[in-house]
């Protein structure tokens, strides 16, 4: 009987769902369509072709999207893109008020609501539950799939051609004095030359050019300047050989520049063109010049000409994308490279490669997150390996010739909440959050630190490794948002030192021996659907101090959670 209830009102339910779906939505055809094209040119990088969302950016249609949006109306929905999207550092409000409707009709026709003859306005007040369901029309879906390039080269095309001309060598080079960068030079570290990201493979960001000082700073005048491309995000690090200057410019565009002149050289738009995602830092040896693209690829150019000579696609695409934002390390004819875009829940996880600097073939692999018999798979309670995400390594490595060992940082478990992820945060999640010291040969890994153990804050333990011999220790530093500086030997992984260097209330002490941190008490008893915070200082990156909070995985009900999660977010 009960049984037979349960039936009844589960299929009145449904009824009155299809109901209020059946109703025409109040937007027309054209509109929708309109704002189909704005979606794919300002939106889709973040958001996706498919509107599944990545990383912050969350999904636009499904369970998600109507859990914050079936209850508001569609004036709220235009209003919120308005003054909200595309997030800084594009300006919020840019797009102009039609094209903000566009996109507001094709949300609801991506959720499934169906056009009518009403045109939406700013000011329509109708309930976006009444006429959505979330569910993505097949219609809506083809489409978006045959407006919005499928593969990741098509990507780099199409979206090269978007910003402004095929993809390919625009101009090609003839460097006639360059001469190819050898093992040695990358390990002695010319001072006329800037070789890699942070100068040597210690990570110094130090140079023993001694010309500038103090004294005649204010003598200093522009000689030349080379603008940067707009739209988008890039933290780029350019390298210098012989006089030319190595550019990643915006959506993976490499130039060569005469470092005296701004003459360019050379420039290949290995693509795709401007996205969500910022570019850190390109490499080279022998005669080429090494890039990561947004979408993983690892791309070879000759650095006298700027032809392509070898492509990579990183990890296989069946399941997604994968993303990069920070480039290679060269090790002795190795390019070893991160990965970012580790959230979704897939087979292949995220992992740190190794490739041959001649061909591109891979040579190894090490992935962080630990998996089947592999050590450390127990720390990840009772998640099953498919639903293990994370470990995001989205910072170049350094490395010690000595010690023959690469040191990299790794991010965090996804998704971002212990309590989202199935865990509690007394399961480690190994090897998120930590230093991994890793045979460059081999890609094995010999010791691991882990920093922020099954952390839930979004704390960072991710940016360089910094490698310094002082008081007879051969150590690694590191400092991850919380603004606790580390101290690590660097041949054993054993702890050293630490200092707190701001105020923080994540970890309530750290073990004086070992360097084991300790989670405040409700950090370890949160549970779904509760916020928890914490007060950290955003140390490495940027130099204001920030607050972490975080909404588990349940709907954004309160308008002041939005509001609350957005204030965080321009806090970052
Ligand atoms: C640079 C990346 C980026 C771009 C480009 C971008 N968004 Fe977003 N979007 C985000 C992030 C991050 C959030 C989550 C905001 C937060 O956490 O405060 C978000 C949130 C949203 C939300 C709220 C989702 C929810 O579940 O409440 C909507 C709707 C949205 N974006 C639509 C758009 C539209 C439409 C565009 C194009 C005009 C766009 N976004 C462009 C990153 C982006």
């Amino acid at each position: 009987m009960l049984a037979k209830i349960r039936g009844l009102s589960f299929a009145a339910a449904l009824c009155s769902a299809g109901a209020a779906v059946a109703q025409s939505g109040p937007f027309t055809e054209q509109q929708a369509a309109a704002g189909r094209s704005s979606y794919l040119a300002n939106c889709a990088g973040c958001h996706q072709p498919d509107l599944r969302g990545t990383n912050e950016a969350r999904p636009l249609v499904g369970a998600d999207f109507m859990r914050t949006w079936a209850p508001r109306t569609a004036q709220e929905l235009v209003a919120f893109l308005g003054v909200a999207m595309p997030p800084p550092p594009a300006t919020p409000g840019s797009l102009g008020n039609q094209t903000y409707i566009n996109l507001a009709a094709f949300l609801l026709q991506a959720n499934g609501a169906t056009p009518g003859t009403t045109a939406l306005t700013a000011s329509t007040s109708t309930v976006i539950g009444s006429v959505a369901n979330g569910t993505l029309p097949d219609s809506v879906r083809t489409a978006l799939a045959s407006s919005a390039p499928a593969s990741p080269s098509a990507v780099a095309a199409a979206a090269a051609a978007a910003a402004g001309g095929l993809a390919g060598l625009k101009l090609q080079g003839n460097i006639e004095g360059f001469t190819p960068v050898t093992d040695a030079q990358l390990l002695a570290n010319p001072s006329a030359d800037w070789l890699m990201i942070r100068g040597n493979y210690r990570a110094w960001n130090y140079s023993e050019l001694n010309q500038i000082t103090r004294d005649n700073v204010d003598g200093l005048q522009l000689q030349w300047s080379w603008s940067m491309t707009d739209g988008g995000w890039n933290e780029p690090a350019p390298i210098v050989r012989g006089g030319v200057l190595y550019l990643y410019n915006q959506g993976n565009v490499i130039q060569a520049l005469d470092a005296a002149s701004g003459e360019l050289l050379w420039e290949n738009k290995v693509g795709p063109g401007p996205t969500g995602s910022a570019m850190r830092g390109i490499a080279i040896f022998d005669d080429k010049v090494y890039t990561a693209t947004n979408d993983a690829r690892l791309v070879a150019l000759d650095a006298r000409t700027g032809q392509t000579v070898w492509e990579t696609i990183i990890g296989e695409r069946t399941e997604g994308d994968f993303q990069a934002s920070s480039g290679p390390i060269i090790i002795k004819g190795k390019v070893v490279q991160g990965m970012g875009n580790c959230t979704r829940f897939r087979k292949e996880k995220c992992f740190i490669s190794a490739y041959d600097a001649r061909d591109g073939h891979e040579i190894w692999r090490f992935n962080p997150v630990a998996t089947g018999a592999e050590p450390g798979a127990d720390t990840w309670g009772d998640v099953s390996d498919y639903f293990r995400a994370g470990g995001d390594t989205w910072i170049t490595g350094s490395y010690d010739p000595d010690l023959d060992t690469t040191y990299w940082g790794v991010a965090q478990a996804k998704p971002w909440m212990a309590a989202s992820r199935g865990n509690s945060p007394l399961d480690r999640g190994l090897y998120t959050s930590s230093t991994l010291a890793l045979d460059p040969n081999t890609g094995r890994l010999k010791w691991h630190f882990q920093h922020a153990p099954g952390e839930s804050l979004d704390l960072d333990e991710v940016y360089e490794r910094v490698l310094v011999d002082v008081g007879g220790d051969k150590a690694v530093f590191t400092i991850g948002k919380p603004g606790i500086l580390w101290k690590l030997d660097r041949a054993s992984g054993a702890y050293l030192d630490h200092h707190e260097t701001v105020l923080q209330n994540v970890f309530d002490k750290i073990d004086p021996e070992t360097g084991q941190p300790h989670y405040r008490a409700d950090l370890i008893a949160h549970q779904k659907n509760e916020w928890v915070q914490g007060y950290v200082h955003h140390d490495t990156m940027r130099s204001s101090p920030r607050m972490v909070s975080w909404w588990t995985s349940a709907p954004w009900a309160e308008a002041t959670a939005l509001l609350m999660q957005s204030m965080t977010r321009m806090l970052l």
